[in-house]
C-alpha cells in the first residue's frame, strides 16, 4: 500500500537526525596500476548516487540496517564482523566515540550499479559516515569520511588503492597516487561521457586477485605494463589541463589496450567498445576492475545521445550520459 505523505509531515521530519549522500565515479585512467603506486584520474558522477537516512528507531531499542533496494533489514548487534554495512557502521561510531550503538534506523538506496566500476561500495560507505555523523551532531571532513571509507573498500577489494573512497568523499575530480593526499584534477575544457553497463557483474576482490596473482607470476612483464599506464595517465593529465580534448580518445584506446594485456577486459566490453567506436565514439575503456561492468565512451555533445542508443542497441543493459568538468566537478 502506497501511503500518501503530505508535504512537510511533522511527524516524519521529527523522526529523522541525519542524512548523507555521495555519487558514484568512474576513473578515466589508470584503474588497476593504481593499485601499485602508479597515478590514476577519477571523476565523480553525479546522476547516479547513494543515499543514507538516520532515523529514531521505531522500536526505540534497536540499531537497524535497512536496505529496500535488496529487501533486507536487520540489526547492528546481529550482523556478522564482515558485513560491509555493518563494519562502516561500528568503525563510525568508534571515530565518533560513540557506544553503546543509539537506537536509530539507517536507510541506505543507492542508484549506483553493484560490482560494475562505478564505485558503489565506496558511496555507500560515505553515504553511511555522513548520515551517522549528521545524526550524531559532528561535522566531518572529507578527508575523515574517506579515511572511514576506505575500511568498507579494504573488505570489497582485499588490497583496495582508495581511489573510489577519495572520489566519492570529496565528490571532486582528482589526480591520485595511493598514500598521498588527492590532488585536484584540472579540466579545462569539459567533455561528455557515454557510460554504458555490459549487464556482467564482476566483483572488484575477484579481478583485482586475479592481477596480483599473474603479477606475482611475472613482475618484470606487469610492473612494465603499470609504468605504460602510468605514461598514459600523466599524459591525459597535462592534455586535460590544457584542454586539448581531441587527444583523449586515443589516449583512453592506448589504456584499454594495456588492461586487455593485464587480462581485465572481457567479450561483452570489447564489442560494446567496438560498437561504441562504429557509432562515432573519439574513443573508450572499461572502467573499474574490468572484467564486466561499465565501459566509458568519449562522445561529442551532439552525438552523445545517438551513440547510447547504438550501445544499447549493441546490448548494453543501461547507459548514462554525463558531462566531465563542470565547476561543482573541480
Ligand atoms: O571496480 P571499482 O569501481 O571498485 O574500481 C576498482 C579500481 C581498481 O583500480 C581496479 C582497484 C583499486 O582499488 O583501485
Amino acid at each position: 500500500m502506497i501511503r500518501h505523505v503530505p508535504k512537510g509531515d511533522a511527524s516524519l521530519d521529527a523522526r529523522r537526525l541525519g542524512m548523507g549522500a555521495a555519487p558514484g565515479k568512474v576513473i578515466l585512467f589508470g584503474e588497476h596500476a593504481v593499485v601499485y603506486g602508479r597515478p590514476a584520474i577519477a571523476v565523480p558522477v553525479a546522476c547516479v548516487q547513494a543515499t543514507a537516512v538516520v532515523e529514531v528507531a521505531p522500536d526505540g531499542e534497536h540499531f537497524t540496517i535497512e536496505a529496500p533496494d535488496i529487501g533486507q533489514s536487520w540489526a547492528l548487534d546481529e550482523a556478522p564482523a564482515n558485513d560491509p554495512l555493518a563494519l562502516i557502521v561500528r568503525a563510525t561510531f568508534d571515530a565518533l566515540e560513540i557506544a553503546p550503538a543509539p537506537p536509530w534506523t539507517l536507510t541506505i538506496r543507492s542508484t549506483v550499479p553493484i560490482a560494475a566500476g562505478m564505485g558503489s561500495g565506496a558511496a555507500v560507505s560515505a553515504a553511511i559516515v555522513r548520515a551517522l555523523a549528521q545524526a550524531a551532531g559532528c561535522a566531518l571532513s572529507p578527508e575523515q569520511v574517506s579515511a572511514l571509507a576506505y575500511q568498507g573498500e579494504r573488505l570489497h577489494h582485499g588490497t583496495p588503492s582508495g581511489i573510489d573512497n577519495t572520489v566519492v568523499s570529496y565528490a571532486r575530480s582528482v589526480y591520485f597516487i595511493k598514500g598521498q593526499p588527492p590532488q585536484p584534477l584540472t579540466v579545462a575544457q569539459p567533455f561528455w561521457l557515454v557510460i554504458a553497463d555490459t549487464g556482467v557483474r564482476s566483483p572488484t576482490r575477484v579481478a583485482v586477485g586475479d592481477v596480483r596473482r599473474a603479477w606475482e607470476a611475472d613482475r618484470p612483464r606487469y610492473e612494465a605494463l603499470f609504468d605504460e599506464i602510468a605514461a598514459v595517465v600523466e599524459e591525459a593529465r597535462a592534455t586535460l589541463a590544457m584542454g586539448e580534448n581531441a587527444r583523449l580518445g586515443p589516449l583512453m584506446a592506448r589504456n584499454q589496450a594495456l588492461l586487455r594485456a593485464l587480462g581485465v577486459s572481457s567479450p561483452e566490453l570489447e564489442r560494446l567498445i567496438d560498437a561504441a567506436q562504429r557509432a562515432g565514439a573519439q574513443g573508450a575503456k572499461l572502467v573499474g576492475a574490468g572484467r564486466g561492468g561499465n565501459l566509458i565512451a568519449l562522445v561529442s555533445a551532439e552525438r552523445a545521445h545517438a551513440i547510447a542508443d547504438a550501445l544499447r542497441e549493441a546490448g548494453a543493459v543501461r547507459t548514462f550520459v554525463t558531462k566531465v568538468g563542470e565547476p561543482e566537478d573541480l
